[in-house]
């Protein structure tokens, strides 16, 4: 066999069922070989891996990276250096950029900022009243998968109508693509905020009162109801609520094509935590009460949640920290500090190394279609690696952040567990630590790998025929009044 690129000896290849020690020999942009030190191919440099774990590269379901439109809150070449620096390898952007991602050129402008990305990528493009017309258009144009703003959030975009969703879920689920949706009411969440400001409320806790957990059980109903009836395939972005979980959990039974993910805010913070950090912590949907802390986790291990993303979501310090709770910019950064709070999660024994490599990167590989080239290391595969030292502990510190936005609720917070180098695609794209800015560019769109499984759409036909003329035999429309009983 001729000398490959690379061979890492020495570490635990960490999957979703098995810890192993093995060698990885990489060529090129992949993995050519996994197994025992004795059978690997000889290489053109050896690296040893002594002591470390070896996780597939993170994949981030959910981040903003605010590029076109905000770049004083974050550009992809910061974005995806935090991401590579906290061992995720692979973002998903979200569409609520100015422009807004709903249009073939407002994509292509994403797409040109996104050639600056250290990681790999794909684009969540916008699912509103006025892109239901042209979803195809914007899957040609690189789109991998889109989003619906069903709670009102950062950017303000109006959230589609039921109808708009409806029939968006009736066009992309014969396609097999899944929808993003942010589940909150708009219309609850809207009045109880004016209420909460007309009564003078500027504290912290007010944000919560405007947006209780009702919001996401409704919304999150709702769209369950049309992603059944379609067969659509949907993403519940950043589940925040105990009392939703049924839904999901019941939805799923019936085979409704949901998948779900939650944040480590939403697994570790609450309201105490807001009482403490006020506006840094402001989100949407908002950080709850302790008791909702840990029915998440127990979704989690049930496989109700399927995947952590972090809704990495970056604003200036002075954003974050005006005097009126509804002044404060909504969201924080966390796609650098998602791999180190969670595997220090994993050191205490909450969950294990399996179960972290199946949240934040089998599951997610699975949802987007991207699942054997990214979320696994396997011979085939790209060579996505986190190298992680599960010893190193260590104090998050904002001022470190690659983000612009150097403002955290994590901030002095002790961790335990480490992404000390990135590989992506065979090449580091972070070492020891360090981001390796050669390497900025290197990042390219996930579009070309993604296979969804067979789709199963469902009541779609009336929309279809509804669309075209009236089908043969059938008589046009307005009943003939001969034909009415007198
Ligand atoms: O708090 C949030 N901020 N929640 C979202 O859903 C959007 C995000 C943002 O873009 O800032
Ligand atoms: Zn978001």
């Amino acid at each position: 066999m001729k000398s490959v690129d690379l061979v890492i000896r020495g570490g635990q290849v960490v999957g979703p069922d098995r810890i192993v020690a093995a060698s990885v020999a990489i060529e090129g942009e992949h993995i050519v070989a996994v197994g025992h030190d004795d059978v690997m191919p000889s290489a053109k440099q050896e690296m040893r891996a002594d002591g470390l774990y070896l996780l597939p590269g993170a994949i981030d379901s959910h981040v903003h990276f605010r590029d076109p439109g905000y770049a004083h809150k974050e550009t992809w070449e910061s974005g995806s250096a935090a991401a590579v620096c906290g061992g995720v390898t692979t973002v998903f952007d979200m569409p609520n950029t100015n422009p807004p991602t709903g249009t073939r050129e407002a994509l292509a402008l994403k797409l040109k900022s996104a050639q600056r990305s250290y990681a790999d990528f794909g684009i969540h493009a916008l699912l509103d009243d006025s892109t239901v017309g042209h979803l195809e258009d914007l899957l040609a144009g690189g789109a991998t998968s889109f989003k619906a703003f069903v709670g009102n959030t950062f950017g303000n975009l109006p959230p589609p109508t039921d109808g708009a969703l409806l029939e968006g879920f009736e066009k992309l689920a014969p396609l097999g693509i899944r929808t993003v949706v942010h589940a909150e009411n708009s219309s609850i969440l809207a009045r109880r905020q004016k209420v909460m400001e007309d009564a003078g409320r500027i504290d912290a806790l007010a944000h919560l009162a405007a947006r209780p957990a009702v919001c996401e059980i409704e919304a999150i109903g709702r769209v369950l109801t049309l992603a059944e009836w379609t067969g659509a395939r949907v993403h519940i972005a950043h589940h925040s609520a105990a009392d939703s979980l049924y839904l999901i959990r019941d939805a799923k039974r019936r085979g409704v094509e949901v998948t779900v993910e939650t944040c480590p805010q939403y697994l570790l913070l609450n309201t105490e935590d807001m009482l403490r950090l006020g506006g840094i912590m402001r989100l949407n949907p908002p950080i709850r009460e302790a008791r909702h802390n840990q029915p998440l986790w127990d979704a989690l291990m049930e496989g109700v949640i399927d995947m952590i993303a972090t809704d990495h979501a970056p604003h200036t310090p002075e954003e974050k920290t005006r005097e009126s709770i509804w002044a404060c910019d909504c969201g924080f950064p966390g796609v650098e500090t998602q791999m180190p709070l969670m595997l220090t999660e994993v050191n205490r024994k909450r969950a294990t190394l399996m179960d972290y490599v199946r949240w934040s990167a089998v599951n997610p590989a699975r949802a987007w279609g991207i699942y054997g080239t990214k979320g696994v290391i396997a011979t085939g595969a790209h060579a996505d690696i986190a190298f992680v030292d599960m010893a190193r502990s260590g104090t998050l510190a904002q001022g470190r952040l690659q983000s612009i936005s150097k403002i955290s609720p994590w901030h002095g917070r002790t961790v335990q567990g480490y992404p000390v180098h990135t590989l992506l695609r065979g090449r580091f794209v972070m070492r020891d630590g360090e981001l390796v800015t050669e390497a900025m560019g290197w990042g390219r769109s996930v579009k070309s790998l993604q296979t969804m499984p067979t789709p199963r759409p469902r009541n779609t036909e009336l929309y279809s025929s509804a669309i075209t003329t009236t089908p043969p035999g059938v008589r046009p429309n307005a009943l003939p009044s001969e034909d009415v009983p007198r």
